[in-house]
């Protein structure tokens, strides 16, 4: 590889690792973002000026280059912040099949010229093609449930776990096959039998476990990736795949322990008859509700006023309105937090990104473990479309799927305003006794809807 082109690969992998740290907070996230993706495109640019390389098939790649950018674009543009994860999911898919494809080939090329590979390289190349194809088919079964083509509910049946131990058992026999002679239909059933894996994998997942679940496959197609980079000799590769498979690997943890499960309780919860996420029945108990100029007297002749935005937020797209109401209440002197659960909406970070895209300044947004000892002193709790973060089971109801979950303290608060359409329970399917509780008032509606009229009677007062 020429100087000049391990100079690029090198300020591409440091722009890759700059862009994580952007990342790692709203402030410089956008830029981060862009650093990263300007890097893979100078990356993907490189190889036509490689001389030495003798690209072959040039107009085909590029009408694949051209087909992608297209797809990536439209898709990245069109998708609704609420389905996020399941675009995540897609590409994340797409990345690992990609991989597997190209170790197919590098093996095809091993097999073709008799070459006398080293036995690191086809063990690399083993891993890259059954884990690769692992991430395809979970990465597609997991858009799958997101999108509602299938249902979300854990699928099991009887022979599950034997059929999921049968086809790690025969994958390690093949990978071990595949390195001591290296020959085609192993490599192909090999990819075969990842793609089973990844469907045994990913079918036993509850719903609300998804998302947790596409970051684990992102981890495993970084490792692939790192594996494929190792197989073409290529650093930047095995740099940018390193990369993916560290923070996937952190992210998988880190979102579990918001959500106070274990990653293997989430993977074989179900087959254990532990997992029942899902969709639930809703309540006929009765509650107390009220209309928007009731809770606009008590949100206006509040102190202190503490916001916690979910999934219907997000849904309704009330962040704009919530956003201007949370003003006016700070011209009338009240007070305002938002609390931030980790695990609010579907995605890491979604409900710092809806409010960032409402204006909403950074520093009213407290994480949870910064506001929670705050809740008691709050006047009023609006939470709005949130319900399995405010879900006192976590606490109290051993054997709840929530239980372990750390949520943010708004029973303690004196009153408590919940914004939601109907009793329909939260992701987690089960239902929240702070709905119950004496001190909280329900205002029923479509939160963008409710939210206006809201502001209104708070400005009218
Ligand atoms: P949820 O518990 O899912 O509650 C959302 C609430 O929003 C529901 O009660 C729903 O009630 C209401 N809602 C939906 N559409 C609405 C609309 N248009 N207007 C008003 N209200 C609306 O959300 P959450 O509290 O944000 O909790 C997140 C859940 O997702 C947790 O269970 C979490 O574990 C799970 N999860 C999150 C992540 C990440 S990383 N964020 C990852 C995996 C799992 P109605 O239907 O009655 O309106």
């Amino acid at each position: 590889m020429p100087t000049w082109i391990q100079l690029v690969f090198l300020a591409c992998g440091v722009c890759f690792i700059l862009a994580l740290k952007g990342l790692s907070g709203p402030k410089n996230a956008r830029n981060g973002n862009l650093l990263g993706a300007a890097a893979a495109v100078v990356a993907c640019l490189v190889p036509f000026f490689w001389t030495d390389l003798h690209l072959k098939h040039v107009p085909l790649i590029i009408a694949a280059i051209v087909v992608g950018t297209i797809g990536g674009v439209y898709g990245a543009r069109t998708v609704q912040m609420t389905q996020m994860p399941q675009m995540v999911a897609l590409f994340n898919g797409v990345g690992g099949g990609a991989a597997s494809l190209v170790a197919l080939l590098e093996l095809h090329d091993v097999v073709e010229t008799a070459g006398d590979a080293p036995w690191f390289n086809l063990a690399a190349t083993a891993f890259t093609i059954a884990v690769g194809s692992i991430s395809f088919a979970g990465s597609i079964v997991t858009f799958a449930k997101l999108q509602e083509l299938m249902t979300s509910r854990p699928v099991v049946f009887p022979g599950l776990p034997v059929a999921f131990g049968g086809s790690l058992v025969a994958a390690l026999v093949l990978a071990g096959l595949l390195v001591n002679d290296p020959r085609m239909w192993v490599g192909v059933v090999l990819g075969l039998v990842g793609l089973l894996i990844g469907l045994l994998l990913v079918l036993p997942v509850g719903g609300a476990d998804v998302p947790i679940v596409i970051s684990l496959l992102n981890a495993f197609t970084g490792l692939t990736v790192a594996a494929s980079g190792y197989v073409l000799s290529n650093v930047l590769l095995l740099v940018a795949g390193t990369l993916v498979g560290a923070s996937g690997t952190f992210l998988t943890l880190l979102m579990a322990r918001a959500m106070g499960r274990s990653v293997t309780n989430i993977l074989f919860g179900a087959l254990k008859g532990g997992s029942t996420l899902g969709a639930g029945e809703a309540s006929d108990r009765p509650v107390r509700s009220v209309n928007p100029e009731d809770a606009a007297i008590m949100l206006g002749y509040a102190d202190r006023v503490i916001i916690v935005p979910g999934y219907g937020l997000a849904v309704a797209q009330a962040q704009h309105s919530l956003r201007e109401l949370v003003d006016v209440l700070g011209e009338k002197g009240v007070q305002v937090d938002y609390a931030i659960h980790p695990v609010a909406g579907r995605m890491p970070g979604h409900m710092n990104v809806l409010l960032a895209e409402a204006q909403v300044p950074y520093e009213q947004l407290r994480e949870m473990d910064h506001i929670n000892g705050d809740f008691k002193d709050a006047d009023v709790v609006l939470v709005v479309g949130a319900n399995d973060v405010v879900n006192p089971a976590a606490k109290t109801t051993p054997g709840a799927p929530i239980y372990g979950m750390p949520i943010l303290n708004a029973d303690e608060a004196r009153q408590i305003i919940f914004m939601k359409r109907s009793m329909r329970p939260g992701f987690a399917g089960i239902e929240n006794e702070l709905l119950f509780d004496e001190k909280t008032s329900l205002l029923f509606g479509d939160a963008k809807d409710s939210m206006g009229k809201l502001l209104n009677a708070v400005k009218a007062l």
